[in-house]
């Protein structure tokens, strides 16, 4: 019988990871399913145990089972620990461990997919929150030159980048108004975007050759892409992310990396 896999959320009708992970399977001859997984609200755990009960080999995680994932996993990835979440679940015979590869996702839809390296680069994160915690480690490992953190609550940023101190010397933490200069690379992990609201951002923050990504995606474009667009930088929406994020559960279960161009081209098409 195939290994099975899951994601697992609520709601999750709309997940496109079964779409994806199908897709990388058959590229690379991997016996395996994957489905949907509606758990209730407040039975995230006992699903889990249910799959694992049922000889699931993992799961993905979505919102809003995050951070449980995170406290259910008996064995955590140091980028998991970092993130404080956990999005890929591996239950193999020694419990379950757990993974975060939403930041290494973003990583690698920045320097492969876009083709902008992040060494030696100025990185403007705005967001405090999940999305922007889980992105700092693996860009802080990028060697970038500076990294800038910039959140509505002044203190949310302050906390976060607290959590970093060894690479204090190239961290910094600023509201959205008070930034100053132009940036690389600016990364919007705000919620800002569902509610089609945009961050009050000085258009400056954009460099010249600037790379504008908005972790959200839809099929048109988010306000903040579109001001990032209108102030000069290339914008990508977190489609890209989503597969690359996919891609690293593939790997961890698999011990196989899939190819992502295929994908990520034929999802463009569809959305
Ligand atoms: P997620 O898991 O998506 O990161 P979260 O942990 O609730 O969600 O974090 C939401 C982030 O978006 C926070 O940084 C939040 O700013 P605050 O810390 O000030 O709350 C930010 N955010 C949400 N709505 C926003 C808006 N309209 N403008 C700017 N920032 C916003």
């Amino acid at each position: 019988m195939s290994d099975r896999y899951c994601v697992i959320g609520n709601p999750i009708a709309h997940s496109k990871s079964p779409q994806i992970h199908a897709a990388f399977a058959a590229a690379t001859g991997q016996d395996l399913r994957y489905e949907r997984c509606l758990a209730p609200l407040d039975g995230f755990a006992a699903t889990v145990r249910e799959l694992v009960a049922q000889g699931y080999r993992g799961a993905n995680v979505t919102v809003p089972f995050k951070l449980e994932a995170f406290r259910l996993a008996t064995r955590l990835s140091e980028r998991a620990r970092a993130a404080g979440a956990v999005n890929t679940l591996k239950f193999d015979g020694d419990g379950i461990y757990g993974d975060n590869t939403d930041g290494p996702g973003l990583v690698a839809d920045i320097v492969r997919n876009a083709g902008v390296p992040l060494a030696g680069k100025r990185i403007l994160l705005l967001g405090a929150g999940g999305a922007a915690r889980g992105a700092m480690l693996p860009l802080l490992e990028q060697g970038p030159r500076q990294l800038v953190v910039a959140n509505r609550t002044l203190a949310t940023a302050e906390a976060l980048v607290g959590e970093f101190g060894q690479y204090a010397g190239r961290l910094a933490v600023s509201g959205f108004a008070a930034l100053e200069g132009g940036f690389d690379v600016a990364i919007n992990a705000t919620s800002a975007s569902l509610s089609s609201e945009l961050p009050p951002l000085p258009p400056a923050i954009f460099g010249p050759g600037c790379l504008a990504l908005d972790m959200m995606y839809g099929n048109k474009p988010t306000v903040y892409m579109e001001f990032a667009a209108r102030h000069g930088a290339s914008v990508r929406d977190g489609l890209g992310m989503l597969v690359e994020q996919a891609a690293e559960a593939f790997a961890l279960w698999r011990g196989v990396r899939p190819d992502t161009n295929e994908v990520l081209t034929s999802m463009r098409r569809s959305t």
